[in-house]
């Protein structure tokens, strides 16, 4: 094992399921002494995950919040993180944030209420938002700051103009707070992943077509895989990638070229 991040704590929203699952078990396996699990709802995934990152060795807490209810979100998983890290560890720090929860849905323009619009900007951009201004004064040097962002922000997407925008938006989050956080050496940026095969795609990804027309959007001719997106992100959590900030880093498979 390569342990490049032993002795690291990281808190992954969403990491109940899907890509955020994925990174938590691909931080695990790199090491890490404590991973907080932040979830909206499915307990039972959320435990399944920590049982797998366990497993592996590290220690990991579960940790619940709806971020559709914003900052009162935000400064919750905060408070329910430092409690867990001040007993793991006897200090109240952070190395690894990953704002990785998201909500997606396909909604055109004229079908946008604004109800839903609020929930998708809440989730998506007021809570990562809120998140971090809540731990960032416990970020240890050298930490990192990953935000999940999408593939839509660079193809237009008619779809989900509203998701696509929220994630516009956290993309220029990430390039406005690297310069805040280069002086004690840590590094702010976003991922973006293309179609990844999680739950967030259930109802169209096992349509023969639909899938097909995904997997010809890749220059792999396949669909993403939740490790492919976790990978990426574990290696921008790690020393290695010191010396990026302020990026969005493709983890499409190279979608669209
Ligand atoms: N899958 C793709 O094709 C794809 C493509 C591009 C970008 N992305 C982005 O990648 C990220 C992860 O997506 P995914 O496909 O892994 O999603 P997913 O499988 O649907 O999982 C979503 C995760 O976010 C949590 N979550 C959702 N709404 C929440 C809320 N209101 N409060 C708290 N937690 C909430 C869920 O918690 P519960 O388990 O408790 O519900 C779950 O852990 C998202 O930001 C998404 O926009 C995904």
């Amino acid at each position: 094992m390569s342990a490049r991040l032993s002795n690291k704590a990281a808190l992954i929203t969403g990491s109940s399921r899907g890509i955020g699952r994925a990174v938590a078990l691909a931080i695990a396996r790199e090491g890490a002494a404590l991973i907080g699990v932040h979830y909206g709802s499915n307990a039972d995934a959320a435990y399944d995950t920590i049982r797998e990152i366990e497993a592996l060795g590290s220690k990991a807490i579960a940790i619940k919040a709806d971020l559709n209810r914003g900052k009162e979100a935000t400064d919750s998983i905060w408070e329910q993180f430092k409690a867990a890290a001040i007993a793991a560890t006897g200090e109240p720090w952070l190395d690894i944030l990953v704002n990785n929860a998201g909500v997606a849905p396909a909604i055109p323009l004229s079908q946008t209420s604004e109800s839903v619009f609020d929930e998708i900007m809440t989730v998506n951009f007021k809570a990562p938002f809120f998140l971090i201004q809540a731990v960032a004064d416990h970020i240890r040097d050298n930490g990192r700051i990953i935000n999940v962002s999408t593939g839509f922000t660079r193809v237009a997407a008619p779809t989900h103009p509203a998701y696509a925008a929220s994630k516009g938006a956290i993309e220029t989050l990430t390039l406005s707070l690297a310069p805040e956080f280069g002086p004690r050496g840590i590094t702010v940026n976003a991922v973006m992943p293309g179609v990844t095969e999680t739950d967030m795609n259930a109802a169209w990804i096992t349509v023969p077509e639909a899938r097909a027309g995904a997997e010809a959007m890749s220059v792999f001719s396949r669909v993403g895989q939740p490790a492919d997106v976790a990978d990426v992100i574990a290696f921008l959590a790690s020393n290695e990638a010191r010396w990026t900030t302020g990026q969005v880093i493709d983890a499409t498979g190279g979608a669209r070229l």
